[in-house]
């Protein structure tokens, strides 16, 4: 047997918490996905183009239709002129444009800057190219970016830093003053800014994303990352793309071609059309705001402490009223006793930082969400 390259990596907390959750009939609230219907226009659309005939390879970065599509939907929204023939790819969702990047710009021995809690797919690519993930922690209850940190940690061998925002699992934003901290500390270095931006249009109260897109001083050296998955609600579909200026999108396409060549084709031409509509993804803040809402109004009664969410389908709930055991044994626990599953958030902390605190995803039916606050609003001491 070979030496593994990832020997530190086992089955994910959301394969094991899922079987756990299925195994006692349990209502399942860790893994981020939702549980309603899709728009039921999909399915005629994506047919329309298989029986059409669109069924062979799309180009290397994706449908002329689809990247236009993307390009006008960016101006819309963040006020940037992006050329959809030479700054646009489409991928296999968010996961596989974030791990070509990483091959595209890290080489062994260089840093990359990860802040945790994170999002599980980063720190394996890193560690595959034989670089060092740098860790920098945002801590309970606002887990904001300590800037200064960041400052101290760059250095010649920082190839990038890895921003995720709204972010998955806290659900903090970021604001324009970071953004600023992000273009000084980055001016002048050669390191790129990967910013895995999935939630952009799940971000509540009236904020406005601070995508890395919208400020011309961060062009030369960042690349943003998108999910129709999270945006429509069909995570199963595994589609996304990614933005960034033309020289750094020409060494990415390079390693593009030989990860996946491309992308599925009518899925594309189906995104294209239903870009059209600009109201299918303007609802979006409004549509997920009303289930925050409404699930932390019912919860507010419970002994939990519910942290802020600006974004992203996530909350976080503090349980330390409840209990003292750790989130990990209190998320297995509760999915036995309880039948709720929720994710404990030290497993996105290379140290296991245990601060008593489980995310739970709100993106569910109004009968789910409702069972879940019956269900939490009984647990107590
Ligand atoms: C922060 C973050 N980035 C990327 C992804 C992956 O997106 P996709 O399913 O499009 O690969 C997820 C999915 O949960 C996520 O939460």
């Amino acid at each position: 047997m070979r030496t593994s390259k990832l020997p530190h990596v086992g089955t994910t907390i959301f394969t094991t918490m899922s079987a756990l959750a299925n195994e006692h009939g349990a209502l399942n609230l860790g893994q981020g996905f939702p549980s309603f219907e899709v728009d039921n226009v999909w399915g005629d659309l994506v047919k329309k183009h298989i029986d059409a005939g669109r069924n062979q390879y799309a180009p290397m970065p994706g449908i002329p239709e689809l990247r236009s599509a993307l390009s006008t939907k960016i101006k819309r929204s963040y006020q940037q002129e992006f050329d959809s023939a030479s700054e646009i790819t489409v991928t296999a969702g968010a996961t596989q444009a974030i791990f070509t990047a990483i091959q595209t710009f890290v080489h062994a021995g260089d840093e990359v800057i990860l802040f945790a809690p994170a999002y599980d797919c980063y720190a394996p690519a890193i560690e595959l190219i034989g670089a060092k993930a740098i860790w920098i922690e945002l801590r309970y209850p606002d887990y904001q970016i300590p800037w200064k940190e960041v400052a101290e940690k760059m250095n010649e061998r920082t190839a990038m830093i890895i921003l995720n925002h709204p972010h998955n699992p806290s659900g903090a934003s970021i604001d324009a003053s970071d953004i600023q901290q992000l273009i000084s500390i980055t001016k002048d270095t050669d390191c790129i800014v990967l910013s895995d931006e999935v939630y952009e249009h799940i971000l509540f109260d009236e904020r406005q994303h601070q995508s890395v897109l919208r400020y011309p001083e961060l062009r030369d050296r960042s690349l943003a990352v998108f999910s129709f998955g999270k945006t429509f609600h069909l995570t199963g579909w595994k589609m996304g793309y990614i933005i960034g200026a033309a020289a750094l999108m020409s060494e990415f396409k390079k390693v593009h071609q030989y990860n996946v060549f491309c992308c599925n084709t009518p899925v594309q031409y189906a995104l294209a059309e239903y870009l059209e509509d600009e109201e299918k993804y303007l609802s979006i803040p409004k549509f997920y705001q009303e289930k925050r809402d409404k699930f932390n109004l019912q919860l507010q009664s419970s002994d939990f402490e519910i942290l802020p969410s600006a974004g992203t389908y996530f909350q976080l709930l503090n349980y330390k009223k409840i209990s003292d055991a750790s989130d990990v044994e209190v998320a297995v626990e509760w999915t036995k006793k309880y039948k709720i599953t929720t994710i404990p958030c030290s497993v996105f902390y290379p140290n296991q930082l245990d601060e008593k605190v489980l995310r739970v995803c709100f993106a569910k039916d109004d009968a789910t969400l409702e069972r879940a606050v019956e269900i939490l609003s009984q647990i107590k001491a």
